[in-house]
């Protein structure tokens, strides 16, 4: 029944009934493309209108360079950070924007984004804004040449003038601090010198005139009150010998006559009759003297050092190393004592609380050197101090604090 259905429709008929499934099935099929296509369209119109969005509201410039640095597009958000609209920079060669003094800067940063694709390149400069002002800008650099469609430098940038300002504004009153601590250390030096030779020279003139005059009144009186004088001459004796050590350890002139390793040798044997630990000297030197400042501030290293040692740690030894050339002076004082809680030593001096510590590192970093103490509970404590013989102050300062002595 089938065979005689088939043999009854034509061969022209069967082609046309084939043509027209296949028409059907291709009309399908590209209905389905055409939806497939209008649906990419759609994705990638959303993506351009996000990108659109972002890249006008951002709060940061980007633009597109070449590796010779002229730009080749400019975010409409170019125009809220520097003030020119993107048809003014498109064209121009970045460089004449950057500051004069920042622009070698800013070449070498360009050359090592171009010859260095896989790294991110930062740099902080100053470019010119629309109104003339100078701005301070943050940039960041990524290399996109090879990736089709871009075949450009993408640098981001956003205005840190505010962030500049607070800075330089913190260095310069760092600074202001730095040099009014050295003005006071210098005037302390100078009162401590001048101090020391009115002790020296007017009470112990005075003292020894107290002595001449009881010796005298001795010959002149009963035996008894002789006896008493005997005694009042030896407490005058006891009171000289005090004010010449006040005033020698006020400011050693030897400190300034001869050097700091003599200075050092006279002060510890000094300390050696007051105190009940070893004291060990080992003094290192080219024979060159250092700064009168840098020997100034190494002497009162030691002499704190020494004196922390004797007041806080109950040590049974303390070794004073001090290698000194022409270029610089190396101190290490260590003792074997109780040692301290560092931070917390710290915590309480910058509250007020003491002030030796932070006088030994003001001193030593104020000349350009390094000052670090290594200690902690029962493991005695170590201060190291290295200073430049080529201190960061003026030369008629350091005269000054030579020739007053
Ligand atoms: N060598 C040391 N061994 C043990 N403790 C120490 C030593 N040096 C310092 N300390 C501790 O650190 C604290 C702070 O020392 P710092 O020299 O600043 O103050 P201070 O000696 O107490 O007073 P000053 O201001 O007169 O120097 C001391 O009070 C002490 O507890
Ligand atoms: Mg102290």
């Amino acid at each position: 029944m089938n065979g005689e259905l088939f043999s009854t429709i034509s061969v022209e008929t069967w082609v046309s009934v084939v043509f027209l499934a296949g028409a059907g099935l291709l009309l399908i099929w590209h209905g389905r493309q055409l939806r497939r296509s209008w649906e990419t369209v759609r994705v990638l119109q959303q993506r351009l209108a996000r990108f659109q969005v972002l890249v006008e509201k951002s709060s940061d410039g980007i633009s597109l360079i070449d590796p010779e640095g002229v730009i080749l597009y400019a975010s409409p958000s170019t125009t809220r950070v520097m003030g020119y609209t993107p048809d003014e920079l498109v064209g121009q060669d970045c460089l004449d924007l950057v500051h004069p003094e920042d622009r070698p800067r800013v070449q070498t940063r360009l050359r090592e984004l171009v010859s260095h694709p896989e790294r991110d390149v930062t740099v902080e400069c100053r470019c010119l804004h629309r109104d003339s002002s100078w701005l301070w800008l943050f940039c960041t650099g990524n290399n996109r040449l090879d990736e089709p469609g871009v075949r450009a430098l993408v640098v981001n940038f956003r205005d840190i003038s505010a962030r500049k300002k607070a800075e330089e504004e913190l260095l310069a009153s760092r600074a202001r601090l730095q040099a009014l601590s050295r003005q006071l250390i210098t005037a302390q030096e100078t009162e401590r010198r001048k101090v020391a030779r009115e002790l020296h020279d007017e009470i112990g003139q005075v003292l020894t005139l107290v002595t001449i005059n009881l010796q005298g009144l001795k010959s002149s009186c009963s035996e008894e009150a002789a006896g008493r004088i005997d005694e009042s001459i030896a407490t005058v004796g006891q009171a000289i010998e005090q004010v010449r050590d006040l005033s020698l350890t006020l400011r050693p002139p030897m400190l300034d006559d001869f050097g700091l390793a003599s200075a050092l040798r006279w002060y510890v044997d000094l300390q050696k009759q007051r105190i009940d630990f070893e004291v060990q000297l080992e003094a290192q030197t080219s024979g060159e003297r250092l700064p009168g400042e840098v020997e100034a501030a190494c002497f009162r290293v030691v002499q704190e050092a020494l004196t922390n040692a004797a007041r806080h740690a109950q040590p049974r030894h303390v070794w004073i190393d001090l290698t000194q050339s022409e270029e610089e002076a190396e101190l290490t004082i260590r003792d074997d004592g109780i040692g301290f809680d560092l931070p917390e030593a710290r915590r309480r001096a910058l509250q007020g609380g003491s002030l030796g510590l932070l006088g030994m590192q003001e001193r030593v970093e104020l000349l350009g050197g390094s000052f670090s103490i290594e200690t902690s509970p029962g493991q005695g404590t170590v201060v190291r101090a290295r200073l430049p013989a080529q201190s960061s102050g003026s030369p008629e300062k350091e005269g000054e604090e030579r020739e007053g002595a």
